[in-house]
């Protein structure tokens, strides 16, 4: 193989380098700098480019709108997170920690599309995947396998198999010929999943890209593939737990508020039609409190659980303790409720609590948060079945807050009742079958409780 010219590019800043260094001298980053292919000298194109015209200049108005075709992956999950179907041409980003069940979700799809499918992987044998098919069960597959993960080698392949689906398990296991990297290291990553792109550009081959998330929750590491491809999925979950969600985290060809919902069993992984159970499965009875709130973690809603503990401070200073909320939004939040409601909390302990181990900055927690210190100290439980949605001002306001319709859906989605959220959020009851009560002020909360 003749030799590719490579070089070095701090991924913060972009600033370019002759030889690797571990801190960039304009950015002053640690461990941001990547070898990356500059000229491939290698001439010898690894996909058919189509054919040579170049593209015209349109007129708005005469390019057609009609729905995209969408291919189903015969999972009602699934084809609702990604807005119908699949889209041809369309390459998909499959995330999620290791062991979630990443390459158990795409086998079961895999082995039950009525097309020719091509699953490739480069982490498990052909006799573990034979295994676990096994397992889940299928009666007559239209699905073939192949092991390998060199990129080159498997273009080659696809020029005869002409799959009418691609699946790759898992992006970090492939490698190109032209960069010297290991596989999973950035470059490696970012040139194999561009030659995949193209292929799948080209040949409008729909392609699915499972790829690990490391720890910090961002797919191989920097986020450089979720702006290469067109969909990003998420697959998330406790490892302990049976349930999983699916949900897109950017879609082109669709909204991003849709959620899918698994459980593991022993045959893979099945469709929870009714999610609203699961919930109330683990709520069996209403605690005073907790309340449930609607937060968002980037662009996609999350429901957290919010405890409160209110208790008749044992030593002089009461004592104020958060845990993935901000103390001083405690604080101020604690005031409100004494100069607004007329509450004594200056002489109480209160513990503030986000269940699941996450942090939550969204001020659309605030109202779950008010909403549980009253119910602790009044010692009157919420019903599990209500969301709140909400940020409160100083002055006792509940003020609107962003992405509000997710919000909701993803409450009416998990099968909530009842959300309440600001009064000055416009929004149109009609179009949900959740009710929805507008809240003006704080001291609105003390009725409804
Ligand atoms: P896997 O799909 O290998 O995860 P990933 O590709 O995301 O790393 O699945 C991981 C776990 O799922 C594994 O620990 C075993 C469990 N599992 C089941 O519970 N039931 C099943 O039918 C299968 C195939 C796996
Ligand atoms: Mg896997």
């Amino acid at each position: 193989m003749s030799k590719t010219k490579t070089t070095y590019y701090c991924q913060n800043c972009g600033t370019q380098y002759s030889k690797w260094m571990g801190q960039c001298q304009v950015c002053k980053q640690w461990n941001t700098i990547v070898e990356e292919v500059i000229s491939k000298k290698d001439t010898k194109k690894p996909v058919n480019t189509g054919n040579k015209t170049s593209n015209k200049i349109w007129d708005l108005s005469e390019i057609e709108t009609k729905e995209e075709y969408r291919i189903s992956t015969g999972n009602e999950e699934l084809n609702r997170v990604l807005g119908g179907g699949i889209v041809p041409g369309s390459v998909i980003l499959l995330g999620g920690e290791p062991g979630i069940g990443k390459s158990t979700l795409m086998l079961q799809i895999a082995l039950r599309l009525p097309f020719h499918t091509l699953y490739i992987s480069g982490e498990e044998s052909p006799k573990q995947i034979r295994m676990r098919a096994e397992r889940i069960g299928y009666e007559k597959t239209n699905m073939k396998l192949l092991f390998e993960t060199n990129t080159q080698k498997i273009f080659h392949h696809l020029e005869k198999e002409n799959p009418d689906i691609l699946v790759i398990d898992s992006i970090q296991t492939l490698h190109t010929d032209y960069i010297e990297s290991s596989p999973g290291s950035i470059s490696q990553i970012r040139e194999t999943a561009s030659e995949i792109i193209q292929y799948a550009k080209t040949t409008n081959t729909p392609v699915f890209i499972i790829g690990h998330i490391n720890k910090e929750g961002q797919i191989a590491g920097p986020k450089v593939l979720e702006h290469m491809v067109d969909t990003v999925l998420q697959f998330e979950g406790d490892r302990n737990h049976l349930f999983r969600i699916l949900r897109a985290a950017k879609n082109r060809f669709g909204a991003t508020s849709e959620i899918g919902i698994f459980e593991m069993y022993n045959q893979g992984l099945r469709e929870v039609k009714n999610p609203s159970k699961i919930l109330l499965s683990t709520h069996s009875n209403d605690l005073s409190g907790t309340a449930i709130a609607v937060a968002t973690e980037g662009i996609r809603p999350i429901l957290v659980e919010v405890q409160a503990l209110v208790s008749s401070a044992v030593y002089g200073t009461p004592q104020r303790s958060t845990t993935g909320y901000d103390i001083k939004r405690l604080h101020m939040i604690l005031a409100v409720l004494e100069k607004r409601m007329g509450f004594k909390l200056g002489s109480k302990d209160v513990f503030l609590n986000i269940t699941g181990g996450i942090k939550i900055d969204d001020p659309a927690i605030d109202l779950a948060v008010a909403t549980a210190i009253l119910s602790s100290n009044n010692d009157i439980p919420v019903p599990s079945d209500w969301a709140f949605a909400g940020e409160v001002g100083l002055t006792g306001e509940v003020r609107p807050v962003t992405r509000i319709e997710q919000r909701i859906s993803e409450a009416e989605k998990l099968g909530f009742e009842k959300i309440f959220i600001s009064a000055h959020n416009k929004i149109n009851p009609k179009n949900y079958s959740i009710q929805i009560i507008g809240i003006n002020e704080i001291q609105d909360l003390q009725e409804i409780i």
